[in-house]
C-alpha cells in the first residue's frame, strides 16, 4: 500500500530518501513528502501527485540533512491531497510521522486530543499519531539518559488499534530514527555507519543488503551508532541482520520501456527456476518426484482443501483447484479471502487451508488465515486444521502467520499489474497438485512423468509466444487502443485465464473488461454483445475446444470481432476468429501456462499506446495491506 523510507548516517538523507521512494512508488502514488532534521529544525516538504512533483519541489531546497523519513501514499482515510500527504507533525512541528496502514481507533483519539488543545489539519488517520506522541513526550525530559522519543513512541503505539508500520523524526532528538511494524511490513538494512528503514527492500538495496525484517509488536531506535531493537512492552530483543538475495539490477527495467513488459518477458525464466527447484530430484525420491520441502503429514488423509486469496492470485487458486481436483482427486474450493474472512465454510476435518498472496502481505488474505486459525482453535481437535501458504515473498507476514510455505520464484516484481507472479503461483499450483497426486496414487507413474516433461517444455514455448506475439498484439492493441467495452471466455482450465485476461486489461488500460466461461455466455452475457464488443476466446484443443468454437460461433453471430488464443496452425480456428492471438499446441492441463501470455501482452500494449501509466496504473498499489 504506502511506502515508507527512512535514512540516518552521513550522506545527505534528501537524495537517498527520494531515491528510496522512487523505488517504492510501486505501492502507492497519490502523493508524497519526506520531513528531515537539520539545525534543530523538521523540514517537511509534501506533494499531491507523483515523485516528480515532490522532487521539483524540493530542488528549490537544499538541506545537508542527514536524517530523514519519506512517505509514497495511496489514499485510504482523506482524499489525495497535499494536506492529506505524508509525513503529518504535530503542531509545535517537531514530529514528524510516515505511517502505512490504518489506525482503527483514530476518531476516538483525536478527539480526546482536541480536547487538549491539539488542531488537526489533515482528514487522515495518521495525524493523531505525531500528536499523541507529542503529548507523551511532556512527561519527558530532553536532558533524560534514556530515549524519551523511543519511550514516548513505545506508550503511544500501545494506544494505537490497527495494522501499522510508522517511522518517526523529532526536531529534539536529532540523533533518533524511531520505526515501528505492527502488521504491516517495515525492514531495517544495515550499512556503515548509515541505517535505513524501508517498507520492502528494493527501497535500500542499492545501499545495503544487509537487513532485519521487523516483526510485529517491534519498534527499533536508528542511530549513527547502532540500531537497538525493542517489545511493546519495553524489552530488549537481540537479533542479527541478514543477506538479502536480490541485487540492484533486478529493480531497474533493463532496456525494457516498463516493468510491466521486462517481468512479462521473464517468464520462461520464472519456470525454469521453477522446474529446477520444486522438480529437480526426480530420481532421489521414489515416493513423488516432487521436492516442495512439505512434511509427509500436511497429506495424510487429506479430505478437503480451502483456497483463499484476492485478484489475480484468486486465478490462480482457481486453476489450482482444477489441478488438485482432476489431478488428486480432493475437493477443493476457492474462496475471495475479502469474503471468507466473514462468511467462512463450515469446519470440516482432515482440512487444508492455503492463503495465496505473491506479496505475502495482503491483509484481506492475512486476515481470513488468522480468523480460520482462531476458530479451529476454538473447537475441537478433529477440526484442526493444516496451513500453507504460497508466496513470493517468504519473509512477509504470511511467512509469519503458517507453519508451511511454498516460495514461488518470480523474482521481486515491480509492475502493479501481476504477470510473471502469476505464472510463479501455477507453477506452485502444478507441483502440488502432482505431489498430492502421486501421495494419493491417483495418477501413474508414465502420467506423471508426461506432464512433468511437458511442464520442461513450456519455457521454450512461452520465449516462442512472445517471440511471435509482441509483433500481434501491438498490431491489435492500435486497432482496439479505443474500444471501451471487452469480453473474455474460456472453459475448463482456461475460465481462470479469461478472468485474469479481463483483469489485466481493466487494470492497466481502464477499458470495461469481464471474463466468463464461455457456456455461461448464453445465459444473459450475450446480451451485451454487437459489433462494438470484441470477444476474446481461449480456445486450445482438449475436452473443451469444440464447445468453446461453438460459443464463439455464437458471438460472432451476434457481430462481435473474435479474437482467438489458439494453437499455432490450427486451420478450423483461422476461419472462424478474426483476429489470431497462436500460442504453442501443448496439453491442455499445461495451457494456462502459455494463454495467459498473449493477454497480459495485449492488455500492456493497448495501455501503452492510450499512453498510460502501465507499471503503476490509477487507485491501484501492488500490495494492498488495509481490508
Ligand atoms: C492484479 C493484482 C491484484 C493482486 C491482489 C492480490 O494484477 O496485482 O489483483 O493480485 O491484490 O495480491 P497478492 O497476491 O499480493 O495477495
Amino acid at each position: 500500500m504506502c511506502g515508507i523510507v527512512g535514512y540516518i548516517g552521513t550522506q545527505a538523507a534528501t537524495d537517498i530518501l527520494l531515491a528510496g521512494l522512487e523505488k517504492l512508488e510501486y505501492r502507492g502514488y497519490d502523493s508524497a513528502g519526506i520531513a528531515t532534521v537539520w539545525e534543530g529544525e523538521v523540514n517537511c516538504v509534501r506533494a499531491k501527485g507523483k515523485l516528480h512533483n515532490l522532487r521539483s519541489k524540493l530542488e528549490q531546497i537544499e538541506t545537508p540533512a542527514q536524517i530523514g523519513i519519506g512517505h509514497t501514499r495511496w489514499a485510504t482515510h482523506g482524499k489525495p491531497e497535499e494536506y492529506n500527504a505524508h509525513p503529518h507533525m504535530d503542531n509545535a512541528m517537531r514530529v514528524a510521522v510516515v505511517q502505512n496502514g490504518i489506525i482503527e481507533n483514530y476518531r476516538e483519539l483525536r478527539e480526546e486530543l482536541k480536547a487538549k488543545g491539539h488542531v488537526f489539519r489533515s482528514e487522515t488517520d495518521t495525524e493523531v499519531i505525531p500528536h499523541l506522541i507529542a503529548e507523551l513526550l511532556k512527561n519527558f525530559s530532553p536532558s533524560s539518559p534514556s530515549s524519551p522519543l523511543l519511550e514516548a513512541i513505545r506508550q503511544a503505539v500501545n494506544h494505537l488499534q490497527g495494522a501499522f508500520a510508522l517511522a518517526v523524526v523529532c526536531a529534539d532528538y536529532p540523533d533518533e530514527l524511531i520505526v515501528v511494524r505492527q502488521q504491516a511490513p517495515l525492514v531495517i538494512g544495515f550499512g556503515q555507519g548509515e541505517f535505513f528503514c524501508a517498507s520492502d527492500t528494493p527501497a535500500i538495496v542499492a545501499y545495503t543488503r544487509a537487513v532485519l525484517p521487523l516483526e510485529n509488536g517491534e519498534i527499533a531506535r536508528l542511530t549513527p551508532l547502532g540500531v537497538e531493537i525493542y517489545n511493546f512492552a519495553g524489552d530488549r530483543l537481540k537479533k542479527q541482520p541478514r543477506l538479502l538475495n536480490l541485487n540492484p539490477t533486478m529493480v531497474e527495467k533493463q532496456g525494457f520501456k516498463h516493468f510491466m513488459l521486462k517481468e512479462i518477458h521473464e517468464q520462461p525464466g520464472v519456470v525454469r527456476a521453477s522446474l529446477e527447484a520444486y522438480f529437480n530430484n526426480v530420481e532421489e525420491n521414489v515416493r513423488s518426484p516432487i521436492n516442495l520441502g512439505l512434511p509427509e503429514d500436511l497429506y495424510t488423509d487429506l479430505e478437503q482443501i480451502h483456497i483463499v486469496a484476492c485478484g489475480t492470485s484468486w486465478h490462480a487458486a482457481l486453476i489450482g483447484k482444477y489441478l488438485i481436483e482432476q489431478l488428486a482427486g480432493i475437493s477443493t474450493q476457492v474462496h475471495y479471502a475479502s469474503e471468507y474472512r466473514y462468511a467462512p465454510s463450515p469446519l470440516t476435518s482432515n482440512t487444508l487451508i492455503i492463503g495465496v498472496t505473491q506479496s505475502g502481505e495482503t491483509a484481506d488474505t492475512l486476515a481470513a488465515l488468522a480468523m480460520e486459525k482462531e476458530r479451529r482453535q476454538r473447537k475441537e481437535a478433529k477440526y484442526e486444521a493444516r496451513f500453507l501458504g504460497i508466496t513470493n515473498r517468504p519473509e512477509s507476514s504470511l511467512g509469519h502467520l503458517v507453519p508451511h510455505i511454498i516460495s514461488t520464484l518470480a523474482g521481486i516484481e515491480i509492475g502493479v499489474a501481476a504477470t510473471k507472479t502469476f505464472t510463479a503461483q501455477l507453477m506452485a499450483f502444478y507441483a502440488l497438485a502432482l505431489d498430492l497426486a502421486a501421495h494419493h496414487q491417483t495418477v501413474d507413474k508414465e502420467t506423471l512423468d508426461k506432464i512433468i516433461n511437458g511442464l520442461r517444455q513450456i519455457p521454450k514455448d512461452i520465449e516462442s509466444t512472445l517471440e511471435s506475439q509482441e509483433r500481434l498484439s501491438e498490431q491489435l492493441a492500435h486497432e482496439f487502443a479505443e474500444t471501451q467495452d471487452f469480453i473474455f471466455v474460456g472453459r475448463g482450465i482456461n475460465f481462470p485465464i479469461a478472468l485474469e485476461g479481463a483483469l489485466k486489461l481493466k487494470e492497466i488500460s481502464y477499458i470495461h473488461a469481464e471474463g466468463y466461461p464461455a457456456g455461461e455466455m448464453k445465459h444473459g452475457p450475450i446480451a451485451l454483445l454487437d459489433a462494438k464488443v470484441p470477444v476474446v476466446a481461449i480456445a486450445v484443443p482438449g475436452s473443451v475446444y469444440e464447445k468453446v468454437i461453438s460459443n464463439a460461433q455464437e458471438a460472432k453471430a451476434r457481430d462481435s470481432r473474435l479474437i482467438g488464443v489458439t494453437p499455432v496452425n490450427d486451420g478450423e480456428a483461422a476461419e472462424i476468429f478474426n483476429d489470431l492471438l497462436p500460442v504453442s499446441d501443448v496439453e491442455e492441463l499445461l495451457s494456462p501456462l502459455l494463454t495467459v501470455v498473449p493477454l497480459q501482452l495485449l492488455a500492456y500494449h493497448i495501455a501503452a499506446r492510450r499512453g498510460l501509466d502501465v507499471d503503476q496504473p490509477r487507485n491501484l498499489a501492488k500490495s494492498v495491506t488495509v481490508e
